[in-house]
């Protein structure tokens, strides 16, 4: 019986398919880089059949590094970035404009006047997410109305919405099908989450019609088959999360209390609170971690937007170092007694601060400030942006326990340097998986799960293995210099004070 599972990472930065055996290791990989538009100051687009075409590629790639047949693999999972918008014409499939990411912030004064309407307290308390630019629904209601004509054809039925899950199975599917899971729907604005349902007065509120809106399944559902003419045709969809969820479920946090923390483009900290709605008076969001026959179970969760995004802005933009895996050795040379803060609000400022107009900024140099300090000061603004997200998270939901562990994964996670540095600034152990493609372990797990082929939760979480655990080293006094001296340049860079 097959029992190779394939996981599509449809990621901001990248397309990635990965092929899992049945004892869910990697057996192989393929990835491709597409372009980043940036048409406007804070605005971030992405073409959608570059996407559909790096993803396709992956799989080939994949399938032909493997020597794998489709008939060996029993089930496809997906996962993807989050609350990313791409609406298309369902007669042809043709997107009627680029995707509009989860990054951009084109509808922060649309958000603000929504917000002195008094509306944010309604769309909090039915979605669990805030008045940000960061979620689908504002951006949806851009697109209808500035692509020509756009109001009329979904006036008319004739247009869909998606995120890109919902995409990219529509077209897997050949059209056949238009449904995303419970996880991706908890990120648009529109979808209550208590009642697991598309909200008729957000969507009048924010002028989105309900016939643009997929169906929304369980995450292990099903949820259509490769249509013919394509890689792996036949083949089914068995399971779909957002990428955040998927690593929450690949870390193996299925029981409330656990938490795990994805160090990809942005950071992005959840913790499982069982089947509590836990409403977060910190400004953390309440959203959907995942939906399992017919269960819900909630999540918190602290969202940063620059994370790795900000060694790529180092590698990219100011050129000191070439590779990414370089920005620990760099920073490991840094001055000690430099104490230099970079605040990263390329895109504003996410969780617990929620400001959209915030821009980054770097706080302490001196004559002695050089590329050293530059990559330490990028790599603690990710450690210093998960202590505040872990903070929020400590007074919004009490476990009992003690202490707080942190599975981490992402690329970011295999720097040494980096997770020591971690540890030392949350005060707390940090736990790092054996295998680090967690997202599209979760993703192949609900794919895997649904298919019978592979373990339920319990089995599955016996599979999840620590490859080090980093302990916490810096003397306190000193960590809470460096904190003070952290939420002094945030405070300094908020426009909202
Ligand atoms: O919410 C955005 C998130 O899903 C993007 O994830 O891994 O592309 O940073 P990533």
């Amino acid at each position: 019986m097959a029992d190779h599972i394939l996981a599509i990472d449809q990621g901001t930065t990248s397309s990635r398919a990965i092929i899992f055996d049945g004892a869910q290791s990697i057996v192989a990989v393929g990835q491709k880089e597409f372009a980043q538009h940036f048409p406007d100051s804070g605005w971030v687009e992405h073409d959608p059949e570059e996407i559909w075409k790096t993803v396709l590629w992956s799989i080939e790639k994949a399938m032909a590094e493997a020597s794998l047949q489709p008939a060996d693999i029993a089930a496809i999972g997906i996962t993807n970035q989050r609350e990313t918008v791409v609406v298309w014409d369902r007669e042809s499939g043709e997107p009627i404009h680029n995707a509009i990411v989860w990054q951009d912030r084109r509808t922060a004064a649309y958000c603000d006047a929504l917000k002195q309407r008094g509306l944010e307290p309604l769309f909090t308390e039915k979605t669990g997410l805030l008045l940000d630019p960061y979620f689908s629904g504002t951006k949806v209601n851009w697109l209808l109305d500035h692509v020509d004509g756009a109001r009329e054809r979904a006036a008319h039925g004739n247009l869909c919405f998606g995120t890109i899950d919902a995409f990219l199975i529509w077209r897997l599917t050949g059209g056949a099908r238009h449904v995303t899971d419970a996880t991706n729907a908890s990120r648009t604005l529109l979808f209550n989450i208590e009642k697991n349902d598309w909200d008729a007065e957000l969507l009048e509120i924010l002028d989105v019609p309900a016939s643009m809106l997929p169906e929304v399944h369980d995450c292990a559902a099903d949820f259509g088959v490769v249509a013919s003419g394509l890689p792996l045709a036949g083949t089914p969809i068995l399971g779909v999360a957002g990428d955040q969820q998927a690593a929450l479920i690949g870390n193996a946090c299925f029981e409330p209390g656990m938490m795990k923390s994805t160090y990809g483009t942005g950071c992005f900290a959840l913790l499982n609170t069982g089947s509590d709605l836990v409403r977060s008076k910190n400004r953390l969001l309440t959203t959907i971690g995942y939906r399992l026959d017919g269960a819900t179970t909630y999540a918190l969760e602290g969202s940063i937007f620059v994370a790795g995004a900000g060694v790529q802005w180092l590698r990219d933009k100011l050129g000191i170092i070439r590779t990414a895996a370089e920005s620990g050795r760099l920073a490991a040379q840094a001055d000690p007694q430099q104490h230099v803060y970079f605040v990263p609000a390329f895109v504003g400022l996410g969780a617990p601060h929620w400001d959209a107009d915030a821009r980054g900024a770097v706080f302490g140099l001196t004559r002695n400030f050089g590329a050293p300090e530059m990559a330490k000061a990028v790599l603690d603004s990710v450690c210093f942006q998960t202590y505040d997200l872990l903070e929020a998270n400590k007074n919004d939901w009490h476990s009992g326990d003690a202490d707080t562990v942190l599975r981490v994964d992402g690329g970011m996670v295999a720097s040494d340097w980096t997770m020591q540095r971690l540890a030392d600034i949350l005060a707390a152990p940090v736990d790092r998986p054996v295998i680090l493609e967690t997202t599209a372990l979760g993703a192949a797990w609900l794919a895997g799960y649904r298919a019978g082929v592979w373990p339920d939760a319990e089995g599955f979480s016996k599979s999840w293995h620590l490859d080090r655990r980093f302990e916490p080293q810096l003397d306190e006094e000193t960590r809470q210099r460096e904190i003070a001296g952290w939420q002094d340049a945030v405070s300094r860079t908020l426009t909202k004070r």
